[in-house]
């Protein structure tokens, strides 16, 4: 296995985000909390920073925060049904028997293994496939979309979700049912999407990675948006509703990241009660910028959900990262805005955590420039512009180096009239992930160059806006 010190000199590689020893991670996998430590597997390839033969990847958290790393958890087996790769997929607490519900391919179909040593090696049922075939409908060719089981406990029955492209292009996911994990009957779709027809709410024509659970007395669907046809990932949606029958009924949809870049998120219920979620955060650079570095993809922070009484989700990250901060830097009552003195010019950094909370009183745009260097040559730019309802990532000049994506990343948000903007910002080597008045969230990648590009700058332009208050922690290392 690759050692994660070889790696120690590169400055894109992040320091508090999980990420594998080296070479290629996707999507999070089989999370759970198991004899109190948390339990993260991802699709891994060991091969090299590129989606090949995928494996499943495993590392262990007492505290949600620092990880260890264990030894591969599922190899593709010669001859099996996941002879190309170990797909993603979910664990479950099966009287005792921790139980892996994934995906083999090719075809896409359904495998299971169990555990009986905490994990650590599993044995693959001997009989897999459990799920050898979608139902009638999903068919395209003799290829189709099928896959990412998901698999609750509801009323003493076993239901497995499954992400499908189905009639009519149609995103869709699948229910089954079982009383023993292995004998799946096919239900009905419990919910499909908008078909082909693009617009704003657009959610793809393939939605992988389900997941589907109870928050705050209401129900909460997430999909990874896919589009078949340029077969490209889009985003991940959620839906916040209720179900009758087995049939999920949405009232509100949203972005659970509109970076572009976080995807297949997956969460856990822990032991305290809280719903977790972890995403993939993709790279923004060239397949050969990919293989000098030697790794690829890495997870995003732990984040909380929560739904407010008027069902609204929320997204934070979880507070144990606070451990992690070490120097701090606060600062309150500040005015921003044209000639005035930059507060952040003695406070500089790669691994930063930042608060910041905006009154943004009559200026037209305001936010921060991070990983700017002295002469501004290369800078990143956070700016809101409130009569525009929108907030950007401005990545033209994030970074010297032809090999990266520079393209503006669009979150919207209105502020209500005198609502306070709280922009909390982790900055993290080439990843940065930002929640705005925990309601939205952006995660994207920068690949700044010069060495002296670690300087921070609030700004405020056409009038002056208030900084009610700032905090920003040099953050430690998670390994
Ligand atoms: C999402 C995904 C899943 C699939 C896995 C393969 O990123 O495409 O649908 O199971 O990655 O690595």
């Amino acid at each position: 296995m690759t050692l994660r010190s070889q790696f120690t000199a590169d400055p894109h590689r992040p320091r508090y985000h999980f990420l594998p020893p080296g070479n290629w991670m996707n999507d999070p996998n089989g999370l759970i909390q198991w004899q109190g430590a948390y339990h993260l597997f991802y699709q891994y390839n060991p091969a090299g920073p590129f989606h090949g033969r995928i494996h499943w990847g495993h590392a262990v958290s007492d505290d949600l925060v620092h990880w260890r790393d264990l030894p591969v958890a599922l190899a593709p087996t010669q001859g099996g049904p996941d002879q190309d790769g170990c797909w993603s997929g979910c664990i479950v607490n099966h009287n005792g028997t921790p139980t892996v519900i994934y995906t083999g391919v090719h075809p896409q179909v359904v495998c299971l293994a169990t555990s009986s040593d905490e994990m650590l090696t599993w044995e693959k049922y001997e009989d897999n496939p459990i799920i050898a075939a979608p139902p009638a409908g999903i068919t395209r060719g003799d290829t189709w979309h099928f896959r990412d089981p998901r698999v609750f406990q509801e009323d003493g029955d076993w239901y497995l979700l499954m992400g499908a492209s189905g009639e009519g292009d149609k995103a869709t996911v699948l229910l089954y049912r079982s009383t023993d994990l292995i004998e799946w009957e096919y239900v009905h779709p419990l919910f499909s999407g908008n078909g082909s027809q693009r617009g704003p709410a657009w959610t793809g024509t393939m939605w992988e990675c389900p997941d589907f659970f109870a928050l705050n007395g209401r129900h909460i669907l997430v999909v990874s948006a896919h589009d078949v046809v340029k077969n490209q990932m889009l985003y991940p949606v959620y839906f916040v509703g209720g179900h009758e029958g087995l049939r999920f009924r949405p009232e509100r949809q949203g972005i659970l990241d509109y970076g572009g870049y976080f995807y297949a998120p997956q969460s856990l219920l822990d032991e305290s009660g809280r719903r977790l979620v972890w995403g993939w955060i993709m790279e923004g650079r060239t397949r050969m910028a990919l293989q000098e570095a030697g790794w690829a993809g890495v997870a995003s922070l732990p984040r909380q959900l929560s739904l407010t009484e008027g069902g609204r989700l929320e997204v934070g990250p979880a507070p144990e990262l606070g451990t992690l901060r070490t120097e701090g830097w606060r600062a309150e009552g500040l005015t921003v805005g044209p000639g005035r003195v930059n507060p952040l010019r003695d406070v500089t950094g790669t691994a930063l955590e930042i608060d910041v909370t905006f009154d943004p009183g009559d200026a037209t745009a305001f936010g921060l420039h991070v990983r700017r260097s002295p002469d501004g040559e290369e800078c990143t730019t956070l700016v809101f512009e409130p009569m525009a309802g929108r907030f950007l990532i401005q990545r033209a000049q994030s970074s010297l180096s032809p090999d990266v994506h520079r393209e503006a990343i669009l979150v919207p948000y209105k502020p209500a009239p005198g609502e306070k903007v709280r922009l909390h910002l982790f900055l993290d080597g080439s990843v940065l992930e930002l929640f705005i008045n925990q309601r939205q969230a952006a995660s994207t990648r920068i690949y700044p160059l010069r060495r002296d590009s670690v300087g921070l700058a609030l700004f405020a332009t056409g009038g002056t806006a208030g900084v009610e208050r700032l905090d920003v922690w040099q953050m430690g290392s998670i390994w």
